[in-house]
């Protein structure tokens, strides 16, 4: 495995999106959804920076299977009531964009006062809806990358540093 982007790196970009969302909010009340399971690291850290009153929800989507798309599914049990709030949906990744956009439809029913969105990685030029999350800490070529929540087959979340998962590392999927 690669190391795109190292701890202290991450550790900077986070703060860096700390500090706009700190800019933005200016001590507003905020309610933050982590799309689960890729966001949670990324989240603990994040929360830990902000300086406004804050409630946490999460919303469980799933789409991936190896380094494949397949069908999208969302779960929003877990998430908060956000009528009449500001919210902030957060996830790791905007690849093609669409879990964050069916998230965001989905969102946007239970009528926020205020939905932005903000993720790690922009992965550059795979985009297919048109708009962008607000808050974006790093643009990334286009590769399967892992760790810092993201996975592959449900493992590497845990690695502290971003890494590109090369074809040596993946196990049982041709191509
Ligand atoms: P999108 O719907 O195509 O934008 O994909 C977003 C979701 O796919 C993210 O929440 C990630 O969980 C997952 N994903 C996309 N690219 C990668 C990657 O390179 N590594 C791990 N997960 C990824
Ligand atoms: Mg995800």
């Amino acid at each position: 495995m690669k190391i795109l982007l190292s701890e202290k790196a991450l550790n900077e970009g986070v703060e860096k999106l700390a500090s706009q969302i700190n800019e933005t909010y200016q001590g507003k009340p905020l309610t933050i959804v982590g799309v689960l399971t890729g966001s949670v690291i990324l989240m603990a850290d994040l929360i830990r920076k902000l300086e406004m009153p804050l409630r946490v929800g999460v919303v469980q989507t799933s789409s991936y299977e190896g380094t494949q798309r397949g069908a999208l599914t969302i779960n929003s049990e877990m998430m908060l009531d956000i009528a009449g709030r500001d919210v902030l949906l957060i996830d790791d990744i905007f690849d093609t964009g669409h879990t964050l956009e069916e998230v965001t439809q989905l969102m946007k029913e239970l009528g926020p006062t205020s939905l932005k969105s903000l993720v790690l990685l922009l992965k550059t030029g795979r985009q297919e809806v048109d708009w962008k999350p607000e808050f974006i800490a790093f643009d990334i070529p286009d590769e399967f990358v892992v760790g810092y929540g993201l996975d592959y087959n449900d493992e590497y979340r845990n690695l502290p540093y971003l890494a590109i998962l090369e074809p040596a590392d993946i196990q049982g999927v041709s191509s």
